[in-house]
């Protein structure tokens, strides 16, 4: 157990509900392994009371606010400076203070992106992304970023267009257009999978070469992810994205390499 002390550094991750997170679990541990004099903390803070928690924060000196469901667009608003990526995704994940100023950032995109690549590059892969909220515009922004092409499906198509407009993506869809085209990396960041054991499509969807990342982590082998193993696909369990995400607000702050192996240890134990 660490010494909390007068100089032990403080950060949290807000979110509401209170449900599970294992944000704090995850940065604590790479604290730990690190030797950073520093906690992370969880805030259950209803919408209402976001402005009033990230002023607070400021005025108490906490280093770095990671922001949850449901606040990341409206984070964005509370932040002294953004930077571009975050600005254009629309949402911030990350709040670090310099100099006594917020900073907001969006690390979920780089998180999505460095999960896949911990099994393919993406230069030139045809990507198809599942969704169209906040995760799916991280995903979609990251994809495009390291050269991918991109085609982003929803069940309501309308809101997969405007995302793919907005973004720069090459098509969208509704999402029984997944066969319609061949595809080397699937993203799923509908919420599919998370409460029943049901895939947002058929396995004989998923070609046999394509790579699989699933943002559902719980549980960590969704009913899609069990599909493209079986088909012979390789998967990516949603837990690296968020391993990933945490790594690069551990960077922002301290300008240290995350112990990557550590948090993900610290991922798996908060989930028993
Ligand atoms: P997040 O910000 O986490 O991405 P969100 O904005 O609530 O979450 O988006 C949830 C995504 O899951 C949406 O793309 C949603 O599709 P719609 O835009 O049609 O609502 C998708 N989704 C949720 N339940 C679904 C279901 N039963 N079948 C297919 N897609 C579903």
């Amino acid at each position: 157990m660490r010494t909390i002390g007068p100089r032990t550094a403080l950060c949290a991750v807000l979110l509401h509900p209170a449900g599970h997170t294992r944000s704090p679990a995850m940065h604590n541990a790479a604290f730990e392994a690190l030797g950073i004099d520093a906690v992370y903390v969880a805030f259950d803070v209803a919408p209402s009371g976001l402005a009033d928690a990230v002023r607070g924060a400021r005025a108490l000196g906490l280093r770095q606010l990671a922001v949850s469901i449901p606040h990341k667009e409206a984070a964005l608003a509370l932040c002294d400076e953004v930077d571009a990526t975050a600005r254009r995704i629309g949402a911030v994940n990350t709040l670090t203070l310099d100099g006594g100023r917020w900073i907001g950032s969006n690390t979920d995109w780089l998180g999505a992106v460095r999960a896949l690549e911990r099994t393919t590059a993406l230069a030139g892969r045809d990507a198809v992304v599942l969704g169209a909220g906040g995760a799916a515009r991280a995903a979609v922004f990251g994809l495009l970023e390291r050269g991918a092409r991109v085609r982003v499906l929803n069940r309501t198509p309308a809101r997969a267009r405007e995302l793919a407009a907005e973004l720069g993506a090459g098509g969208a869809g509704p999402l029984e257009a997944i066969g319609d085209a061949p595809f080397d990396v699937l993203v799923n960041t509908t919420s599919v999978g998370l409460r029943e054991d049901v895939s947002p499509i058929p396995p004989g969807a998923i070609p046999k070469d394509a790579v699989v990342l699933d943002a559902v982590y719980d549980p960590p082998r969704t009913r899609l992810l069990r599909d493209a193993a079986a088909r012979g696909a390789r998967i990516v369990e949603g837990k690296w994205w968020l391993v990933h995400q945490a790594a690069e607000q551990l960077r922002l702050w301290t300008t240290r390499d995350a112990p990557l192996d550590a948090m993900a240890a610290a991922f798996d134990r908060a989930g028993t």
